[in-house]
């Protein structure tokens, strides 16, 4: 018997995530400064830490309620309430998961039927395209585009239309891209969404890292407001990706039918985890903001150190992540990515780990400190040299 025989077909054509593949090279090379992971340099601040460790003493040890602790649930919304001006009821319009990622996971389980379809902005995060296949959705690629500042415009949106769509999977500001959608860009979609009855699932995760304007988000639309379920978590605004915390946030109808899934996959988000976040929102604006600022530093000076190279790099108003256009050098990004690791020990990760569109470009991290950024940006101009390019006046 062969055991890989035995495994779904969906698994099986299942592609290993670009970025892991990149990184397994990467950790056989010494002295490397990896531009490449998309979590935060920071630690999670000591308080918020406090209060999962007080949790732990305080017997806090047990399963919560399925959709979380309802302070926690209570907290959420009042943040939403306060820092976005969205009105969610914690009892019925909130669910606590583990990371963004369950909950994006999640949602298309509960919204799919196969051989329905979901359009993706892409470039995107690496865990959509996947989720979506695991239920037998099908993909409709919406090809983000430098030109239009990797923002979805209504065109881009329309041609991608057919009777079968059902979710349009958006994420803003964006990984790999740093994209941003403002209220206007929003709301020259909004007919459309309306029209074709699309639900919207809206990855909010960066929300809190946004360095010009405010965050803004589909769900500020009443006549939309019930198509729309937001995710965000914890992992990036509040450094704490390893404590595996987030949730969705939308109408009842859906957040039940989430849950049920939750209630039998999960059972409850890590109580300590939960714990921790109730502090994170209560008490932990200060880091955030000072996280924000260490970061909207990093951006400028490796925008510019980018430009100047000669590789056409857009300020990303958001997240923390740049996207600079590699083509100028004539290498593919895999081969700039895995030339560049091995000649001068810098990781970064090639654009079309995030989908097809992301080709010719690759993915910077910044959420590294001012030091490493400067002898990454010293590495990485020697390494450009070698091809003549001009510099860019983006
Ligand atoms: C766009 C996006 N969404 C979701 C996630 C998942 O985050 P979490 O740690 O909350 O599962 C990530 C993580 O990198 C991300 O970049």
């Amino acid at each position: 018997m062969k055991l890989e025989d035995k495994l779904s077909t969906v698994v099986k054509e299942m592609k290993p995530s670009g970025i892991r593949k990149f990184f397994d090279v990467a950790k056989q090379i010494e002295d490397v400064i990896s531009l490449g992971v998309g979590e935060p340099d920071f630690d999670t601040p000591w308080h918020i830490r406090e209060a999962g460790i007080y949790s732990v003493e305080q017997g806090h040890t047990h399963y919560t309620e399925n959709a979380g602790l309802p302070a926690l649930r209570q907290q959420i919304c009042e943040y939403y309430k306060e820092r976005y001006q969205l009105d969610y009821a914690p009892d019925s319009d909130c669910l606590v998961t583990i990371g963004g990622s369950e909950a994006i996971d999640n949602c298309f389980r509960a919204l799919l039927n196969p051989g329905d379809e979901v359009i993706v902005a892409t470039p995107c995060f690496v865990s959509y395209e996947p989720t979506v296949h695991l239920t037998g959705g099908v993909v409709k690629y919406l090809q983000l585009r430098s030109e239009d500042a990797f923002k979805v415009t209504p065109e881009a949106l329309e041609a991608c239309i057919t009777d079968k769509s059902k979710l349009l999977m958006i994420n803003f500001p964006g990984n790999p891209t740093g994209g941003t959608m403002s209220e206007e860009d929003y709301a020259k979609l909004v007919p459309i969404i309306k029209k074709h009855e699309l639900i919207v699932i809206s990855d909010e995760i960066y929300s809190e890292l946004i360095y010009e304007g405010k965050h803004t988000s589909l769900a500020h639309f009443d006549e939309i407001k019930d198509q729309v379920l937001i995710i965000n978590g914890f992992s990036k605004a509040f450094a704490m990706t390893g404590w595996r915390l987030g949730y969705l946030l939308g109408p009842s109808t859906i957040i039940k039918a989430v849950t049920k899934i939750h209630q039998y996959a999960i059972m409850s988000a890590p109580t300590v985890s939960q714990y921790a976040a109730i502090e994170a929102l209560k008490n932990g604006q200060k880091n955030v903001d000072a996280m924000r600022l260490a970061y909207k530093a990093r951006r400028n000076l490796i925008v510019d150190g980018f430009n100047k190279m000669g590789l056409p790099t857009h300020l990303p108003k958001g997240a923390f992540y740049i996207f600079p256009d590699i083509r100028p050098t004539g290498l593919s990004s895999d081969e700039f990515c895995e030339r560049l690791i091995k000649e001068q020990r810098v990781a970064c990760v090639p654009g079309s780990a995030f989908g097809e569109a992301g080709a010719g470009f690759i993915r910077v991290s910044y959420a590294s400190s001012l030091e490493e950024i400067k002898e990454a940006l010293t590495r990485i101009s020697q390494f450009v040299e070698q091809f003549n390019v001009k510099p860019s006046n983006t």
